[in-house]
């Protein structure tokens, strides 16, 4: 049987070079190598947008992103998380397995609460791991692509599943899944390790909640703007320049084609004729990349936010095919526990 690869991304801002390289692209590559299902995490996102106009409208764009960056409706399933009502129901009965030591351990919250100076944070942001481990298991994913920053909350879901499994399943053996079978299927993590942390302008990873992005669907004349203010050192024009901890350096290797990027590596590494060979030629190059790479996703992008109803009949018949795949999953889970 293919295999069941599932993904989700907050609709809680703009997207960023960050989003693509990290997830997206690798999103995009998986569906054709098995059943893929990817939804906008918009129950996820209302732990940050408190504005119903906002949250609608980040939905609405971050589906548009996905088709825009080449999901194939045709091939893979697009969803919203809040047309799935069954998730509510997967996060309340698997939040009676959970150990609450784990939540307080979980790193993306730590930060989150550090980072924004929250001093008072609510359920809703320290349960985010549970939601997601039911997203997780409520499809019966075999494997879930993610950035590096994602791996813990992969591996709740793995370990509350097999709790669940040996709670409820009688004979159930963690060493041999396979021997009885659980509930719950055990997911596998997948990150791609050499473009596992995009930088940020600053050198620091980028994030949305770091103000350090290069944005995907911004207008140009605002991205050429972000690229600009890549931090750089203070090597001079003519100089060999450093390759390490070089957001610059690091976000051409991303964004140029192979060809392209071995010219500027040449450039970079050697110094040499001071007009062609600063920071400032080499943020150039970055922008005309970002524009041949990310033409024709900005173009179909513009074309797919008027027409709303394309979207809307994507989205609908994606709920649909989610909601099939769910309904098995739900019934075991009920049966397991006595409802
Ligand atoms: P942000 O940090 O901007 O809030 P999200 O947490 O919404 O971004 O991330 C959405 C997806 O993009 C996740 O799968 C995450 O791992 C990936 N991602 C985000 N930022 C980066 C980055 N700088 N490098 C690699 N992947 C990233
Ligand atoms: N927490 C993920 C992020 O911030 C988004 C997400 C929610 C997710 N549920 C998921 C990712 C399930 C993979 C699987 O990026």
């Amino acid at each position: 049987m293919a295999q069941r690869i599932l993904s989700g991304v907050q609709s809680s801002g703009r997207l960023h070079l960050g989003n693509y390289y990290g997830a997206i692209r690798e999103f995009v590559r998986l569906q054709d190598e098995g059943e893929a299902l990817y939804f906008i995490a918009n129950y996820h996102a209302l732990t940050s947008v408190r504005d119903a106009a906002l949250a609608r409208r980040l939905t609405f764009e971050t589906a548009v992103a996905f088709l825009a960056l080449g999901l194939d409706p045709a091939r893979a399933t697009l969803f919203r998380q809040s047309d799935v009502p069954e998730i509510g129901e997967l996060y309340w009965v698997l939040g009676t397995v959970v150990p609450l030591s784990n939540l307080h351990r979980a790193h993306s919250f730590k930060d989150k609460v550090n980072n924004k100076g929250i001093e008072d944070p609510e359920f809703g942001l320290f349960a985010y791991p549970v939601l997601m481990a039911a997203d997780i298991l409520l499809y019966d994913s075999d494997v879930v692509p993610v950035g590096r920053d994602q791996r813990q909350h992969l591996e709740f879901a793995r370990d509350w599943a097999t709790k669940f499994n040996m709670r409820y399943v009688p004979g159930y053996d963690p060493q041999e899944p396979e021997r009885v079978p659980g509930v719950f299927k055990l997911p596998s993590v997948r990150t791609r390790d050499e473009t596992a942390v995009v930088p940020g302008r600053d050198g620091q990873k980028m994030s949305k909640s770091y103000g350090n992005t290069v944005d995907l669907f911004a207008p140009e004349r605002e991205v050429e703007k972000q690229i600009k203010s890549v931090k750089t050192d203070s090597t001079p024009p003519d100089q060999p320049k450093p390759t390490e901890n070089q957001p610059l350096y690091q976000l051409l290797k991303l964004v140029l084609p192979e060809p392209a990027f071995a010219d500027a590596d040449r450039a970079w590494r050697t110094g040499g004729d001071p007009k062609t060979n600063g920071y400032g030629y080499f943020k150039g190059l970055l922008f005309e990349g970002y524009r041949q790479a990310f033409g024709t996703a900005r173009a179909r992008y513009d074309e797919l936010l008027q027409d709303p109803a394309e979207v809307e009949r994507t989205l609908a018949s994606g709920a649909q095919r989610a909601r099939a795949f769910a309904a098995p999953v739900i019934r075991r889970v009920r049966d397991a526990v006595g409802l």
